[in-house]
């Protein structure tokens, strides 16, 4: 191995660590907003990054970026970094995606206020949003305001969600949705699925 070689494998497993242990302490303040006990896996961030649709123009909304593997499988899909917009909730995982994904526009916020944390000139100019946020968990109430959050900024797109659930983790027709199971991979501890669900037409 080359010299450079190693330096990028020491200083990936470095990084691999440090966002293991970053997510495990988020998880342990707050398991319910976490929703896993580890990062996705490089082969769930590589299917949901091949299920990305977007026009030159527009941008990819990723919500409940934690430590940013899916970023990073996003940018090294292609995504240019100008064109990811990723929303995470908690104030150290923001500023750590920060310093992780430079050019990539962070922003700390609450996906379910994305009108107002979403610049208003990318409203609807939005391609696709990847959500990482444990909807199952939640009331219906609550999973309709998120539906309702996404559309005000990217009408008629829907969302990728990823998710351990066999079955849809959404009651997809109580809200309005069409729902359709695109990928799955057993690599990913749990195993799991991306469900890309959309306004009913
Ligand atoms: C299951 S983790 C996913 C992290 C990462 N995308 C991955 O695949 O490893 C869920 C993430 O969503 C964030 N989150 C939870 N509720 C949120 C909200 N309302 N708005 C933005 N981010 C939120 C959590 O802080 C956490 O980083």
């Amino acid at each position: 191995m080359s010299d450079i070689a190693a330096d990028a494998s020491s200083s990936r497993t470095h990084a691999d660590v440090r966002n293991t242990t970053l997510f495990l302490k988020r998880w342990l303040a707050n398991p319910l907003q976490m929703g896993s006990v580890i990062p996705s896996s490089p082969a769930l961030c590589s299917r949901i990054a091949a299920l990305v649709r977007r026009a030159e123009d527009e941008v990819v909304v990723e919500l409940g970026a934690g430590t940013g593997v899916i970023s990073r499988a996003l940018l090294a899909a292609g995504v240019p970094p100008k064109n990811l917009v990723v929303v995470e909730i908690v104030r150290d995982m923001a500023d750590h995606l920060r310093t992780a994904l430079p050019g990539v526009n962070v922003i700390q916020g609450d996906a379910f206020e994305l009108p107002r944390a979403l610049p208003r000139e990318l409203h609807g100019k939005v391609g696709t949003v990847i959500c990482g946020i444990p909807l199952v968990l939640l009331p219906l109430e609550q999973q309709k305001r998120f539906v309702d959050a996404v559309e005000a900024v990217a009408p008629g797109k829907g969302f990728l969600l990823y998710t351990y659930c066999i079955t849809s983790p959404l009651p997809y027709r109580k809200l309005g949705l069409t729902a359709k199971r695109e990928a799955w991979t057993p690599l990913n501890l749990p195993p799991a699925s991306v469900w890309r669900y959309q306004p009913q037409r």
